[in-house]
């Protein structure tokens, strides 16, 4: 393998999801990790060695001081944001404006080789498209080349989730940009049961709990995964984990729920960093469940953020060669 190491730069870190992808495949380093959610820390610095996260407001953090890198990384979060806003420059009023134009600032001023963002798969239609026509837009003035695409856990993770996100991709090097393509689907070749445990503690059972009574009878197979959806049960019909979200935790009803031989349950926070795609031995504090619930969903699916990050890499190693018929031949390693 190639020695050259890109570095690269974790904003909107969480528990580094995306930094754990890199770091897997290899030939990245992260250089600097920043997120102000001081329990995300716990989690990140338990998993993580140098550098630490730092956990600065974004806003606050002097970007002039940022150490040297070649790829910003960035599951940054969605807010909607208005033309009228966008119109008046980067910022607003108060000095403050969406995080996406902090990112944008941030390219401006490092001019990094290429760059990986991560949002909902509803960022394309939001506000009828404008918010993410002005997004791309941001990127070319800035003279990046950028490729976007939503891809699902579960067709392209080999994780049984169903979870679409959409993938921004982009280099200041055009021909880079055109030979670089987000990984193609892939059989989903594993089963949810695998990812859950057969015990779980006591208090992840709804046995002898008030809503017991209303979702044991909707609850009937040890196949499918459900969800409380305040007044019904829902099963999900694809076999699969519905979609990890934040809220999961809050109110506790949005933690999917399994059957088995013991009873019904939720998922466990463990279980649920799992059906992300983090490693087993992926360390979790000891802080509330909701947290670490909360830290899960809104996290990433590492191997789906591993497949694109071989594919950058294959890209900034010029590993890529163009055919005539431009289709991309991957060379492997
Ligand atoms: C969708 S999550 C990204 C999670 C991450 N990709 C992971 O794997 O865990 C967005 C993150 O942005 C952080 N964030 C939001 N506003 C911020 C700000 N002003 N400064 C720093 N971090 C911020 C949140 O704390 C949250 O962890």
């Amino acid at each position: 393998m190639s020695k050259k190491i890109f570095k690269t730069l974790d904003l909107f870190a969480g528990v580094g999801g995306i930094r754990l992808g890199f770091e897997r495949v290899g030939g990245f380093k992260t250089v600097f990790a920043n997120d102000f959610d001081k329990s995300c820390k716990l989690t990140y610095d338990l998993n993580f060695k140098e550098p630490k996260l730092n956990t600065e407001d974004i806003w606050k953090l002097d970007i002039t001081k940022l150490p040297k890198f070649d790829v910003l990384l960035g599951g940054f979060p969605c807010q909607p944001f208005s033309i009228a806003g966008y119109r008046k420059g980067f910022r607003d009023e108060k000095g403050r404006g969406n995080l996406f134009f902090r990112i944008a600032e941030i390219l401006e001023l490092h001019k990094p080789t290429a760059f990986l963002l991560e949002n909902v798969k509803n960022l394309k239609s939001h506000d009828k498209g404008r918010t993410f026509k002005i997004i791309m837009e941001t990127l070319k003035k800035l003279g990046y080349h950028a490729k976007a695409e939503v891809l699902n856990s579960m067709t392209h993770g080999n994780i049984p989730q169903n979870r679409e996100r959409i993938f921004i991709v982009g280099f200041l090097d055009k021909e880079k940009a055109d030979l670089f393509e987000f990984p193609e689907p892939i059989p989903l070749t594993r089963s949810f049961r695998e990812f859950v445990a057969e015990e779980a503690d006591k208090k992840y059972y709804y046995n002898d709990k008030p809503l017991y009574e209303k979702i044991k009878n909707d609850i009937n197979s040890e196949q499918t995964v459900y969800q409380w959806r305040r007044k019904y049960v829902r099963a999900n019909k694809k076999g699969v984990c519905p979609t990890l979200t934040a809220n999961m935790g809050t109110g506790g009803h949005n933690v999917p729920i399994i059957k088995n031989s013991i009873g019904i349950r939720k998922l466990t926070p463990k279980e649920c960093f799992l059906l992300q795609g983090f490693p087993e031995d992926f360390k979790l504090p000891d802080i509330a469940d909701s947290k670490l619930y909360h830290q899960a969903g809104n996290s990433v699916t590492v191997p789906v953020i591993e497949r694109i990050a071989i594919n950058m890499r294959n890209v900034l190693l010029n590993k890529v060669k163009p055919k005539k018929n431009t289709l991309v031949n991957y060379i492997k390693n």
